[in-house]
């Protein structure tokens, strides 16, 4: 039996916070590009104190049945929709995630693909690539403004708030969900020049915008998605862009993730799509990976996290529950 706590790291980390893990405990990076199979985690449960996981990674029940010295998940993402936070609760295990850091740079990242989509970047630069522009032309690439727009932001938490802030910036008009002047999701989508969304994905936001939805969006509009691919149902989207019911979307989370190559969404017109990088920044992939460590650190210690999303969990630990 080992002297130390063993963690599992499911992929190496920006930066320099593992070794401050190594230096307290026995640690395993898993050395590859893709997640470790489903029989890889599964096989190494049974010994494990500490898990390091990514979005990636399914940290479900029976995961968490199967590992039962686990003390500590940190999760490297803010979402945790990976992770069963329930059963990890109900064994007094806390659950970490990376809020606060990461913020401004999706926020970044929503605004910049809501002037690719409307501005046509992506379509342009193919465009000068291809060797197709041969002059300077009144109607060539005409895209929609985002100044001054009205842009409904679903999920007005710290992201959504931040993009707020930045579209302020714009001259846009804001409509959210949340709040004293907050709107039905009905009207917010057929108000809205541009959708983003901002929520996490939930039993009641999987799905959320379907057909019905995409339907009541004005055929001039943008959907914009930087919270989680589930919460847009993907076939509904491709018809929707293919009827012209919407004028574009642009998406750095889809359902699957990743998208195979030959994915039908990927034929649909007017799509911007990138691959899951709305916190792809060198400062605050590194500051996540502090973030996830420290919470791991402190878990193992027994200490509450700097930052889980179950912190009842080491009060549930310390009272164990009669048979
Ligand atoms: C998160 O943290 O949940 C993002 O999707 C990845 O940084």
């Amino acid at each position: 039996m080992s002297a130390q706590p063993r963690v599992f790291v499911t992929r190496r980390l920006p930066g320099d916070a593992l070794e401050r893990l190594a230096a307290q405990h026995d640690v395993e990076v898993w050395p590859e590009r893709l997640p470790p199979p489903r029989a890889e985690l599964l096989g190494r449960a049974p010994d494990l104190d500490g898990l390091l996981s990514l979005l990636t990674d399914p940290v479900d029940a029976e995961l968490i049945e199967a590992a039962p010295s686990l003390r500590a998940i940190s999760n490297y993402a803010v979402g945790v929709d990976n992770v069963d936070v329930e059963a990890a609760t109900a064994r007094g295990i806390p659950v970490g995630n990376t809020p606060d850091v990461l913020t401004e740079s999706t926020a970044d990242l929503a605004l910049a693909l809501m002037l690719g989509i409307a501005r046509r970047l992506a379509e342009g630069e193919a465009f000068v690539r291809a060797g197709e522009w041969v002059t300077w032309e009144p109607g060539l690439m005409l895209g929609r403004d985002l100044h001054g727009a009205t842009v409904g932001i679903v999920g007005y938490g710290r992201i959504g708030q931040a993009v707020g802030r930045r579209l302020e910036g714009f001259g846009c008009e804001l409509v959210t969900t949340r709040g004293s002047g907050g709107v039905p999701l009905d009207e917010l989508l057929e108000r809205s020049d541009f959708v983003t969304l901002h929520c996490p994905l939930t039993p009641q936001t999987r799905g959320l915008i379907a057909a019905e939805a995409l339907r009541r969006m004005k055929p001039t509009a943008y959907l914009v998605n930087t919270a989680r691919g589930p919460v847009v149902d993907t076939a509904a989207l491709a018809g929707a862009l293919r009827a012209g019911e919407l004028a574009g979307a642009a998406l750095d989370v889809t359902d699957p993730e990743p998208l195979p190559g030959d994915h039908p969404l990927l034929d649909a017109p007017n799509l911007l799509v990138v691959p899951h990088i709305a916190s792809a920044t060198h400062a605050t992939r590194g500051r996540m990976a502090d973030i996830a460590v420290d919470n791991l650190l402190a878990g193992l210690a027994g200490e509450p996290m700097p930052h889980s999303v179950n912190a009842e969990a080491l009060a549930g630990r310390a009272t164990p529950q009669a048979p």
